[in-house]
């Protein structure tokens, strides 16, 4: 859920998706990627998800528009320019990353270490959302209605928690790990 919740924190509450806006989504694979392309597309904006290869297909499933393979194309090597850029990776720096906005863009770093965001300028935003039960109910509407869908990587119960955490330290899993109390 924290994906959804913080792809929400992004792209609602931080800026507001616009119908029209465009919108690169970078790590789009990831538990905050596969939310933010879904998100930001039920908000009207044409998506561009980056994605290794494997996952072009997953994207693409989530309705990004474009879909753009990163061990081809690095996004910041695109010439296209963004209303919104959301780095779900952590290898876009501000100072570069500031390069793919449009003149009225906004650059969004989920991963930011001190330096960045004591660095941060006007157009660059960072920092995570509150989890508000209301959020949670919004996010379970959305999936009720088929509006979003949840991309589970893998499923472990408790007692395999250590297992857990390595897959989600691995930096590789596709969506969500699911840590199941009843198993
Ligand atoms: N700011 C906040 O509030 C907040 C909240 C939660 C998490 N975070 C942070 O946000 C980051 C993302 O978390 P997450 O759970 O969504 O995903 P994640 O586990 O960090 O990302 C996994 C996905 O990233 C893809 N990926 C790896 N390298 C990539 C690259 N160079 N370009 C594009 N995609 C790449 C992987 O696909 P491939 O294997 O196909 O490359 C994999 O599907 C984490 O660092 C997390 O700590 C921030």
């Amino acid at each position: 859920m924290f994906g959804g919740l913080t792809a929400l924190h992004f792209l609602r509450d931080t800026v507001t998706v616009r119908p029209g806006d465009t919108v690169l989504v970078n790590g789009a694979s990831g538990a905050i990627g596969t939310n933010a392309v879904q998100l930001a597309k039920n908000a009207g904006a044409t998506v561009t998800a980056v994605t290794s290869t494997a996952n072009l297909d997953l994207a693409r499933r989530l309705r990004a528009d474009r879909v753009v393979d990163y061990t081809v194309t690095p996004p910041l090597t695109l010439t296209d320019r963004f209303d919104i850029v959301l780095d779900a990776v952590g290898n876009i720096s501000p100072r570069r990353g500031v390069t793919l906005l449009s003149e009225r863009g906004t650059l969004l770093l989920a991963v930011a270490d001190l330096s960045e965001t004591l660095s941060l300028r006007r157009r660059v935003k960072s920092g995570s959302g509150a989890e508000r039960a209301v959020d949670v109910e919004h996010l379970v509407e959305l999936l009720a209605t088929g509006r979003l869908e949840s991309v589970i990587d893998s499923t472990y119960p408790l007692a395999q928690a250590v297992r857990a955490h390595e897959r989600v330290d691995s930096g590789r899993k596709v969506g969500n790990v699911i840590l199941n109390p009843g198993d």
